[in-house]
């Protein structure tokens, strides 16, 4: 047990040590300075229970070359330098750490491995990104406050490769995040092997071109190059294992019934009309959804049948967003498919569609979520809502007792311009989203009660990349945002320091992006005021 003292709470500076201690992000709970520092030096032990071993040998190849010394694989030993500790009996959260630096060594703590992986992160910041090993004394005791804390990357409007996905997830654990909401299907392309339906991938995931500048110009002009890409069942095992590793579930999502045109592309039996498609080579949103028959969800529900044997987290995604009713309004098929439930409007048909999905997922355990649409067709026993057009889905969700993601396009979708210059950034979907505005966002929606806002799981980022066509460029959106997105999500609100005082822990927190080779926006851009 480590011994822990009452700790001061410090508004985002410690008073008396230089940059390293400064510049953590997400800024801790709580944190007392001791004088001192720890140094490690060749030789420093390590050193960890056992139930800690595991995470103690990542922690050796973490922190680099500040540490060379052996593992010890239990007990704390007198000379001992870094102990870690895993006590389910600590009391402690389960994301929940302490941490304690003196001169005689660090003493990591916690109850769970969450806990203590999120020490370890802490740790590897107090470091200098030189490397150099030492650690200023002090004693921290830090735990999230909220449970959701994600970013969403869209791989079907442009495909991102495997080895990204890897180092987008590292990224995020390393801030802290903890939930990777993968969009892994669209109108633009579908990009996950579902084997009882090979031609998802086969025919689903190329399209022949791609619009060449923004939806809005016109007339559209597109380049001559297919683009495709998919993950295979065994490449998402391999990415599961990975972010699991890293205390990061991945939320899965298939949205349905809208943005389905890959599918109907695919597999025409799925659509309501006899046109021939081909995935969309332009953005904004496709008329073509899925027909409302018994077939088509027997056949969504065979796809989530394998989400659910690759993907181990409780929740799945069905998307539900922009669902355009007209192909129902014109199809005698679907008109008499909703008299035939007894439903009156198009609306409460997608609801029961939805509905179809819940009880599928429920079945077997699992949670469904949904884009904040879900809301408007009745929502379905348990489910949970991603509340995206600003927060009132959010409120109105966590009044009627169901849980909550807050991901509004005011503060979060991360598509949108970091600055209002927009001939001076490369092209984007629209928007102005800059980084104060970021760190200024409020997750929980005002005027519910402290029961009703215990329904706010937390919130997300979102990438949607109709104008991120390379890893590069997701990199240029989604950092430095993401920096203030997890301090927003990890640090208690009344924590939250002024934006001039983050900014500056974040100059120096920007060299440890710089030595994991990120393509952040720098902050202070030429022509920038
Ligand atoms: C969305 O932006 N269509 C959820």
């Amino acid at each position: 047990m480590i011994p822990f003292r009452q700790p001061l709470v410090l508004r985002g500076f410690v008073f008396g040590y230089d940059e390293p201690v400064n510049a953590l992000i997400p800024q801790v709970k709580q944190l007392e300075p001791r004088s001192g520092h720890f140094e490690f030096r060749p030789g420093t032990r390590l050193s960890a229970n056992a139930p800690a071993f595991d995470i103690a040998r990542s922690l050796v190849s973490g922190l680099g070359n500040a540490l060379q010394g052996p593992l010890e694989a239990s007990g704390a030993g007198a000379e001992a330098g870094i102990h870690l500790g895993l006590d389910p009996a600590s009391g402690l959260g389960p994301e929940a750490y302490r941490l304690e630096v003196t001169p005689a060594g660090i003493e990591l703590e916690a109850a769970a491995e969450a806990g203590l992986f999120y020490g370890v992160q802490t740790l590897s910041q107090l470091l200098p990104a030189e490397g150099t090993g030492v650690v200023p004394c002090l004693s921290i005791h830090d735990e999230p406050r909220f449970p959701w804390r994600g970013a969403m990357l869209d791989v079907s409007r442009h495909f991102m490769p495997k080895p990204f996905i890897l180092k987008f997830i590292d990224l995020l654990a390393r801030h802290k995040l903890n939930t990777f909401h993968w969009h892994l299907t669209d109108d633009q392309g579908w990009r996950i092997e579902i084997k009882r339906y090979p031609r998802l991938t086969e025919v689903g995931s190329v399209r022949a071109c791609t619009l060449i500048g923004h939806d809005r110009q016109r007339p559209r002009r597109y380049d001559d190059t297919p683009h495709g890409g998919y993950y295979t069942q065994e490449e998402i095992r391999e990415v599961v294992r990975y972010a699991a590793k890293r205390h990061v579930t991945i939320v899965p999502e298939i949205d349905m019934p809208g943005h389905m045109q890959a599918a109907i592309s695919a597999y025409p039996e799925l659509g309501n009309t006899d046109m021939k498609l081909q995935p969309r080579c332009h953005w904004g949103i496709s008329q073509h959804i899925l027909n409302p028959q018994a077939g088509t969800v027997r056949f969504m529900q065979g796809v989530l049948e394998e989400v659910l044997e690759l993907f181990p987290g409780s929740f799945v995604h069905v998307g539900g967003d922009e669902a355009v009713k007209h192909e129902w309004q014109e199809s005698r098929a679907a008109q008499e498919r909703m008299q035939e439930l007894g439903l009156q409007s198009e609306e409460a048909l997608q609801g029961w569609f939805i509905g179809q999905m819940n009880d599928f997922l429920r079945s077997r355990g699992r949670r469904l979520i949904g884009w904040d649409e879900i809301l408007d067709g009745g929502l379905p026993a348990g489910a949970t809502v991603t509340s995206w057009r600003g927060l009132d889905a959010a409120r109105r969700a966590a009044e009627l007792g169901h849980d909550t993601v807050s991901a509004p396009t005011a503060c979060t979708y991360f598509d949108y311009y970091q600055s209002e210059d927009v001939a001076s950034e490369p092209l984007a979907i629209g928007g102005f989203i800059p980084l104060e505005k970021v760190y200024a966002f409020e997750p929980v929606p005002e005027g519910l009660s402290a029961e009703q806002a215990r329904h706010v799981l937390g919130g997300q980022a979102q990438l949607w990349t109709e104008y991120m066509p390379s890893p590069d460029q997701v990199e240029y959106m989604a950092f430095p945002r993401l920096c203030a997105l997890a301090e927003v999500l990890w640090t208690p609100a009344e924590l939250r320091g002024s934006f001039a005082a983050f900014e500056a822990r974040l100059r120096s927190h920007l060299k440890r992006l710089d030595a994991l080779g990120v393509n952040y926006r720098p902050l202070d851009r030429p022509g920038e005021t």
